[in-house]
């Protein structure tokens, strides 16, 4: 078993370099499925997540190369047969249903094992399903598999009653080679669904509105091979925005668009964090003033996300002042808070608010990586903390964050990994 040490407090200085966003480059991957031609993403993240979703293609028949993975993935679905996924794998990775869509697109059928629920909430596809049934689909659902079929996919008016980022996802890919047109009404606003269209509109697709909540889908016969590199990780920028400011450091953060990263800048500002120079994808974050508790909610993009919950808590957790977090987006995302209180976080949760009295410091000792952000949430609590914290669980944290612990020795923090 492997584990991450880390040993506090130390400030942190330099410049780190942020991966491409692993929540666009599963969805591109899996719409390299459309198109029977060879693709090649460039900068794409070796994560453990990427891995998973390239050898069910594999297992599906289609060449994909990882050897040279952190420059480019080159896919080739041409040979791609439409027999079951591999239960195993599919299992391993909710994202993994990301190819139902695609599957139905282009043989008209797909079969899946059902995603089980996992540690921060029950999860469910109905709105996927919703969508594919909208579309013509006859939707079964028995013995822990769904199957989609259809004869003739017609285009369709179809409205999410939440902005589900995969369902928004699944419905584009779904429909790209429909006679006619299909829209998406409520649809996730996510940068990385305008992403997706825009690797597939780079293909041939005419996808109109991505990135907003109306998207529109012109159907086309096929689509081309092409070339493609994801956009930047947000969600690894604003982890080490957060690393910056828990250790009162100033440092430089290559690869973002501060366009994306605004609800996460917006709420850091109004804690006492500075940017500036923000020129050629980088900026600099000085967390070395004071800082101010501040309430939070989670919500779909442009709102403050989810996916940066548990490592903003790890900040106020040592914030003086009372800060309260709302989780909206799922119902059983605090599992971190038992291992911050280990720490000696002072947090109560009432259903889904946190409330948070900040200490002077937390103090190092064994905690676990509860899910793949809470995995991050306990890093920065470790480098901040008095004397020396040993993560286990660490699978989750590699799931969505390339070389984490090499990134973070390159701006001086003491983190190693260990097998016991
Ligand atoms: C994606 C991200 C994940 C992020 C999440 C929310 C990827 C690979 N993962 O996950 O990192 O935390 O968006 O920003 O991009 N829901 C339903 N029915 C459905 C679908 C979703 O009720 O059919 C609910 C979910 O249970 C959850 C909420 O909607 O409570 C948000 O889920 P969704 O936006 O679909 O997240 P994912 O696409 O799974």
């Amino acid at each position: 078993m492997e584990k991450i040490v880390v040993k506090g407090v130390k400030q942190l200085k330099g410049e780190v370099d942020i991966s491409s966003a692993k929540n666009s480059i599963l969805p591109i991957i899996a719409a390299t499925i459309l198109c029977p031609e060879p693709i090649i993403i460039e900068n794409a993240p070796r994560l453990e997540d990427v891995e998973v979703i390239c050898r069910l293609l594999s297992e599906l028949n289609c060449d994909v190369d990882i050897s040279d993975i952190s420059n480019k993935l080159i896919i080739d679905t041409k040979n791609m047969v439409e027999m079951d996924a591999n239960e195993e794998l599919m299992r391993k990775m909710r994202a993994s249903f990301l190819i139902m869509g695609p599957m139905l697109a282009r043989f008209g059928y797909c079969k899946l094992s059902l995603p089980g629920g996992c540690n921060i909430g029950s999860r469910p596809i109905d709105l996927h399903l919703k969508g594919f049934k909208l579309l013509g689909a006859e939707v079964k659902t028995d013995h822990g598999f769904v199957e989609v079929k259809a004869k003739k996919m017609v285009g369709s008016r179809i409205y999410l009653d939440f902005p589900s980022v995969g369902a928004t996802e699944n419905i584009i890919m779904a429909s790209i080679f429909i006679d006619g047109v299909t829209i998406i009404e409520n649809a996730a606003e996510e940068p990385e669904i305008w992403d997706l269209a825009q690797f597939l509109n780079k293909m041939g697709a005419k996808i109109e509105g991505a990135g907003f909540g109306k998207i529109t889908i012109t159907g086309v016969r096929s689509l081309k091979g092409t070339v493609y590199t994801p956009i930047y990780d947000r969600i690894e920028a604003g982890t080490f925005m957060i690393a910056a400011a828990i250790t009162n450091s100033k440092i430089k953060i290559n690869g973002i668009n501060e366009e994306h990263l605004r609800p996460i800048i917006e709420k850091l500002k109004e804690c006492g964090v500075n940017f500036s120079d923000y020129k050629n994808n980088s900026i600099i974050v000085d967390g070395t003033g004071t800082k101010n508790p501040v309430d939070i909610k989670t919500l779909p993009y442009p709102g403050f996300p989810t996916d940066m919950q548990a490592q903003m808590m790890s900040l106020l957790s040592v914030v003086k002042g009372v800060s309260v977090i709302t989780e909206t987006v799922f119902e059983n995302r605090f599992m971190h808070v038992a291992e911050l209180l280990r720490m000696g976080a002072n947090i109560k949760i009432d259903g889904r608010t946190a409330i948070i009295e900040g200490i002077e410091k937390l103090t190092g000792c064994e905690v676990k990586a509860t899910d793949l952000r809470a995995g991050a949430a306990m890093i920065l609590s470790g480098l901040s903390a008095e004397g020396q914290t040993e993560i286990s669980d660490i699978y989750h944290i590699d799931r969505g964050y390339v070389n984490i612990e090499e990134k973070f020795r390159r701006l001086g923090a003491e983190i190693y990994r260990v097998t016991v």
